[in-house]
C-alpha cells in the first residue's frame, strides 16, 4: 500500500482500504448519513458489490445476509424497493437483478413476479419511450434501464423492441452525442445509456461511430479527467460514463489512458480509502465503482474486466450467456 498521504502523488490503487470503505458502509447504520441515503441503499449495493467484485474481493460483503435483503425489498406487486416503505421503480428492479446475477442467486427470487410487478410494458409509452415509474417522465436513462433488465433475465419479448429502438434515435443530435429526451443537449450519461442499450439490441449500427467517439474523446480535460458536456469540470464518474461508451464503439484509445488513469488515482482517500468526484473532495460509493470499473476498461492491473454495457464484471455477462454486440 502506498505510503503517501497526498492525493496527487497516490499512484497505485488502493485496494485494501477501499475494500474495508465498503465494508463500512453496510456497519454504519447509526449514522445520519446511511438514513438520509435510504433512497440509495439498494442501488449503494449494486456500486458496492460491482466495485468489489471487479477488485477480487466480492467476499468482503456478506453474500446471504445481501440476498436475503434484496429479497426483502421485492413488494408484493413483485417489483423492487430502493429500502423498505418506498415505492418500486424500474431502476430498483435492475439494481436488484444486477446484483443477484452477480452474486449468482437470481433463482433466489420470482422473475416472472418481478416483470409484472414493475410492469414494464405499461411503462413503455406508445411512442416507445419509458418511464421509471407510472409518475416520473420518460427519460432515455429508463430504456436503457429496461433493456438492460429484460435482456439480464432474457425477457426482451416483454416490450416492443424496435418502437424502443426508434425513440432512442430520437434522442440523437447533429453532434453524434444523445441527450434524456428529443431535443435535449448531448450529456455523456445519457450517451452511455443510449449507446449500450442499442448495443443490447444489436442496433449499433444507427451511431455515428466517429463523430460520437470525437466528441466523447473531447471530454479530456488538461488535467485528465472527463466532464460530461462542454464547460463542465472533471468527475470521476465520467471516466466511466464517456469510456464505456468509447469502449462499446471500439475507441478506447482515442483518450489519454496514462493521464486519466493518474487522475481517477488521485481522487482516492488515502486515509479512510473510497473515491470522490475530483481529488480533495468527499468520497462515496457511487464515484468509487466508477472510478474502479474505469481503471478496468483502461487495463489496469489486478482487476477483472467489466463489461461496458451492464456495468458488472464480464465473467458474470459470459457465465448467464448473454450475446452482447459491441465494436471493442
Ligand atoms: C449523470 O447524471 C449520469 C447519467 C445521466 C446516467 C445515469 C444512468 C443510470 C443511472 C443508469 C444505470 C447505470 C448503470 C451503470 C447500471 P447526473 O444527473 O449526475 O449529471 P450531471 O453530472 O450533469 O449532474
Ligand atoms: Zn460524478
Amino acid at each position: 500500500m502506498a505510503s503517501t498521504t497526498t492525493a496527487d502523488t497516490i499512484n497505485e490503487l488502493l485496494i485494501p482500504l477501499h475494500v474495508k470503505y465498503i465494508q463500512s458502509l453496510n456497519t454504519r447504520k447509526n449514522d445520519l448519513e446511511y438514513w438520509l441515503t435510504e433512497h440509495l441503499r439498494l442501488s449503494g449495493i449494486y456500486w458496492g458489490v460491482t466495485a468489489l467484485d471487479l477488485m477480487n474481493h466480492v467476499d468482503a460483503l456478506p453474500r446471504s445476509e445481501i440476498i436475503d435483503y434484496v429479497k426483502s425489498l421485492q413488494h408484493e406487486n413483485g417489483g423492487f424497493r430502493a429500502d423498505k416503505d418506498h415505492d418500486t421503480h424500474l431502476s430498483n428492479t435492475l439494481y436488484a437483478v444486477q446484483i443477484l446475477v452477480t452474486l449468482d442467486a437470481l433463482d433466489t427470487i420470482n422473475l416472472d413476479k418481478a416483470i409484472e410487478g414493475i410492469d414494464v410494458q405499461a411503462l413503455q409509452n406508445t411512442d416507445g419511450s419509458f418511464r421509471g415509474d407510472e409518475w416520473g417522465e420518460v427519460d432515455s436513462r429508463f430504456s436503457y434501464m429496461a433493456l438492460n433488465l429484460l435482456s439480464l433475465v432474457k425477457r426482451l419479448d416483454a416490450i416492443n423492441v424496435e418502437k424502443t429502438i426508434e425513440w432512442i434515435l430520437l434522442c440523437k443530435n447533429y453532434d453524434g452525442g444523445f441527450g434524456s429526451r428529443p431535443g435535449s443537449e448531448s450529456h455523456a450519461g445519457q450517451i452511455f445509456c443510449c449507446v449500450a442499450a442499442l448495443a443490447i439490441v444489436d442496433a449499433l449500427h444507427h451511431v455515428d461511430r466517429d463523430l460520437l467517439s470525437w466528441w466523447l474523446c473531447e471530454r479530456q480535460l488538461k488535467n485528465g479527467g472527463l466532464n460530461g458536456r462542454p464547460q463542465k469540470l472533471e468527475d470521476v464518474c465520467y471516466s466511466w460514463w464517456v469510456l464505456s461508451s468509447l469502449s462499446v464503439l471500439g475507441n478506447v484509445h482515442w483518450i489519454d489512458k496514462d493521464k486519466l488513469s493518474k487522475f481517477i488515482l488521485s481522487a482516492q482517500d488515502p486515509e479512510n480509502g473510497g473515491i470522490s468526484d475530483r481529488p480533495g473532495d468527499m468520497v462515496d460509493v457511487f464515484h468509487t465503482v466508477f472510478g474502479v470499473a474505469g481503471l478496468s476498461l483502461l487495463g489496469y492491473p489486478g482487476l477483472k474486466t467489466v463489461n461496458p454495457v451492464y456495468c458488472i464484471p464480464k465473467y458474470v455477462i459470459s457465465r448467464i450467456g448473454i450475446d452482447q454486440y459491441y465494436m471493442d
